[in-house]
């Protein structure tokens, strides 16, 4: 049984159709990248993932448990969701740390207000600390956004999403806010997640990463799957036009 499942997400916007149909499956340790571009639904359909945005039909299923199901929504409470927003890690493009803390608090904050005996908040940043050591920050725990890079920053975002133990863990085009030079230390961080065999959907328009990272590549094009396959596949040998031309810019 596939870790996720998902199957036959519709998403509407008013009367514009955002994504259609969209169904795939992702094994335990492995990543997916989704590439495609702008406007093609890829934030939308990470947004359904995570409950930011509730799908008009389809079901989405972790490790056999549904967590959604659009024939049965008016049984998912405030509290239900924030529960099954756990199975799901965001990191957005544009970090969104809290800026009036530290690289450590930001990574620590959710921990702590989800674990009402303080006696375990030292396990909690102890957790913290060796996450930002595996991103390279050790010695940044106590610096505030303002005082790091975007690479930094992104680093930080990443310590944050893992602090939850989330099943997946999802990517929005992590580097596309980042200068070319501080792009490199963020894939790096995400590559040796993939090699830790880190559950991933990473979106991206870093093509050469999505071939040489991700287990399997989804291409999207207005709202719709166009082609799935094995990373090296779509991306070197797309079967779909559309693919070819997605990628011929690149
Ligand atoms: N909250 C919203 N309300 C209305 N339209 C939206 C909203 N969010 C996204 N869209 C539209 O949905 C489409 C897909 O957007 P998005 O998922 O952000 O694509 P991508 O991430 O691939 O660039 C776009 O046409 C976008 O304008
Ligand atoms: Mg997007």
């Amino acid at each position: 049984m596939a870790l996720l499942e998902v199957r036959n997400i519709e998403k509407h916007f008013g009367s514009t159709k955002v994504l259609e149909d969209i169904s795939f499956s992702l094994e335990q340790g492995k990543a997916l990248a989704i590439i495609g571009s702008s406007g093609s639904g890829k934030t939308t359909l990470l947004r359904c993932l995570n409950f930011l945005e509730t799908p008009d039909s389809g079901l989405i299923t972790v490790r056999g448990e549904k967590l959604f199901d659009a024939e049965n929504k008016a049984s998912f409470s405030e509290e239900a969701i924030r529960q099954k927003r756990l199975h799901f890690g965001l990191v957005f493009q544009s970090f969104n740390l809290f800026p009036q803390y530290t690289a450590l608090e930001n990574v620590t904050l959710a921990g702590k207000l989800r674990e009402k005996d303080k006696n375990r908040w030292p396990e909690i940043e102890k957790q913290g600390l060796e996450l930002l050591d595996r991103m390279g920050l050790a010695d940044r725990a106590g610096h505030y956004p303002h005082q790091l890079s975007g690479g930094q920053q992104q680093r930080v975002a990443i310590a944050r999403a893992l602090a939850l133990h989330p099943d997946v863990l999802c990517f929005d085009e992590p580097t596309s806010a980042l200068d070319p030079e501080l792009t490199g230390e963020v894939l790096k961080v995400i590559r040796s997640l993939a090699e830790q065999d880190t559950t991933m959907i990473i979106v991206t328009h870093e093509m050469a990463f999505a071939r040489d990272v991700a287990d399997e590549v989804i291409f999207m094009d207005g709202g719709l799957i166009v082609e799935q396959g094995s990373a090296r596949q779509v991306i070197e040998n797309p079967k779909e036009e559309r693919t070819r031309q997605f990628l011929s810019r690149y």
